[in-house]
């Protein structure tokens, strides 16, 4: 090239001259330019790299009092969060909030589960009788690829320990109607409740079993240790624990209904950290009063997360009441259909934005929830001031989700449905009324038509979320390291210094965003 050019070195200098690439994110939410944002509407601009991405650190406050390492929570659905998620979760750095479409001595089981989980022991193993068929065992063994089955009693956990069915008892059996009782080892290796998992793994490994069942004082069985599971063993490194106790930070979702303070204690009870007021519009009365109720009956021993809410209007009313923490979002999930129905609700981006920026002055973290899709929406929530992003239909389909996969016209897929779907509010037939935390969520008691606000439909199989929420950790570390930010508390203060830059895209810009111009293609994630 030829001409007149500045001199090549002068760049930098030349740059602090003119106006600044993209927008600040208040100029980007301009209400009077931008109506509302949510997060295909936008992208974050590139910044400056000097660093590794492994090195990007994402460590955040759920609430006022708890600190995880990764912003990940899952949905208070009865798809999405029971007790698998819940520990899985924790164990991969994140939180699991236990929904309440069920009884509160469910509910309190369930928290009682994470509490109680060590990694390495199966608190919940599938336990068998005496009277159990070999029919039987086929058939779980199908079910569950376990080899071996602890024997008690009652054929329950908690029951006493008879015996222990392996693969090798059963090998050359062939009749389906033999008993149990008749095929089952006796002579037992056990540990006793309490043992830690070094020791119990040092016991399992003298005693060259496959299992060791754990026992309680009365010989009851109370968990199962397995070799298989011992070798594949790995340590969590982010989980999220309590400093003291080293257990798993549980949480957990409640209604706003007299009743619900009974459940509250029962949770707490059994050990629950953080509770969720789980209403889909949480500027009410009663979500005030259970706040401050919750604060004066257990000061500081639990954390109360409230919403949702979209507007700082309704935000400042429960932050005033004294929540620790903020759900944020209205009509934006994937199986939701409120905007529709109720003709109320926000965009999410622009919902995160507005009320996180107003939180933050009183310490009180944001959750952005419904809608997050992919890794980007994840980076691009924290960007606009969310702690942490709650997922439901990201995380259905998974091996830790609640129910049976299920095939249809040659997919493996898994049910997912709003808790304000008619399917959920139905579930527990004619005594939903008193069951059902998904009726109290979108009904009140005089309701005499139900209005459904969510769907019922299905999920494809995602397989396991220890393979997936690290994908989504390190998706989000190599989105932070691209914005030239080394932590989630760095991006955020750029945002907020309008240092770390927003574009608009065009409808345009959005398909030149996503593939296009294949034939065909396969999208993979990770591996
Ligand atoms: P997703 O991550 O887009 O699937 O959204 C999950 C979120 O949708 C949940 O955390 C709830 O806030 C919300 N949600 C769950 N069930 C319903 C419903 O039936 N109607 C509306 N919103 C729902």
């Amino acid at each position: 090239m030829s001409g007149n050019f500045l001199d090549y070195k002068t760049a930098l200098e030349v740059l602090k001259t003119e106006v600044r690439d993209g927008l600040s994110a208040e100029e980007l939410m301009d209400p009077q330019i931008s109506g509302g944002l949510t997060f295909n509407d936008f992208l974050i601009l590139p910044g400056f790299i000097d660093f590794s991405a492994d090195k990007v650190d994402c460590e955040v406050n759920i609430s006022r009092n708890f600190r995880i390492k990764t912003p990940f929570v899952s949905s208070p659905m009865d798809t999405v969060t029971e007790t698998s998620m819940a520990i899985n979760m924790a164990l991969l750095g994140g939180v699991g909030v236990l929904h309440n479409n069920c009884s509160a001595d469910e509910q309190a089981d369930m928290v009682r589960s994470v509490k109680k989980f060590e990694n390495g022991f199966i608190t919940d193993p599938i336990v068998i009788s005496p009277e159990t068929t070999l029919g039987e065992v086929w058939a779980l063994k199908d079910k569950y690829a376990f080899s071996g089955f602890p024997v008690t009693e009652d054929g329950k956990l908690n029951s006493k320990l008879l015996g222990i069915l392996t693969s090798r008892d059963i090998q050359f059996i062939y009749d389906s109607e033999t008993k149990v009782s008749d095929l089952m080892t006796c002579e037992l290796v056990v540990a006793q409740e309490g043992v830690t998992l070094e020791e119990a793994n040092q016991i399992l490994r003298e005693s060259k079993k496959g299992k060791l069942p754990i026992v309680n004082g009365n010989y009851e069985c109370v968990a199962l240790l397995s070799r298989s599971d011992l070798l594949k063993n790995r340590n969590f490194p982010l989980a999220s624990k309590r400093p003291h106790s080293k257990q798993l930070v549980c949480a957990a979702a409640i209604g706003t209904r007299p009743d619900d303070r009974e459940r509250l204690a029962k949770l707490v009870d059994a050990g629950l950290d953080i509770v969720i007021i789980d209403s889909s519009q949480g500027n009410s009365s009663y979500q005030i009063e259970m706040i401050k109720y919750i604060k004066e009956t257990y000061g500081n021993r639990i954390d109360v997360i409230a919403g949702n809410v979209v507007t700082r209007e309704q935000a400042a009313n429960l932050i005033a009441a004294g929540a620790d923490g903020l759900r944020v979002g209205m009509g934006s999930g994937s199986i939701c259909i409120t905007q529709e129905v109720m003709a109320v609700g926000r965009p999410l981006g622009t919902a995160v934005y507005r009320i996180a920026k107003f939180a933050r002055q009183f310490g009180v973290p944001v959750i952005a929830d419904g809608g997050i899709q992919n890794v980007g929406h994840i980076t691009k929530a924290l960007a606009l001031g969310a702690s942490t992003v709650m997922m439901g239909s990201l995380l259905a389909g998974t091996a830790e989700s609640p129910g049976e996969y299920f095939y249809h016209e040659g997919k493996r897929l898994k049910k997912f449905r709003g808790m304000g779907s008619l399917d959920a509010m139905e579930k527990g037939g004619p005594n939903a009324k008193e069951n059902s935390g998904s009726m109290k969520r979108y009904f009140s008691e005089s309701d005499s038509i139900k209005v459904a606000q969510g769907v019922a439909g299905a999920v494809v199989d995602k397989g396991s979320i220890r393979k997936f929420v690290p994908y989504l950790f390190a998706g989000l570390q190599h989105g932070l390291q691209d914005i030239g930010v080394r932590s989630i508390k760095d991006l955020q203060e750029g945002v907020y210094n309008s240092v770390v830059r927003f574009e608009k895209r065009t409808a345009a810009a959005q398909l030149e965003g996503g593939v296009h111009g294949l034939h065909s293609y396969e999208k993979r994630l990770f591996s």
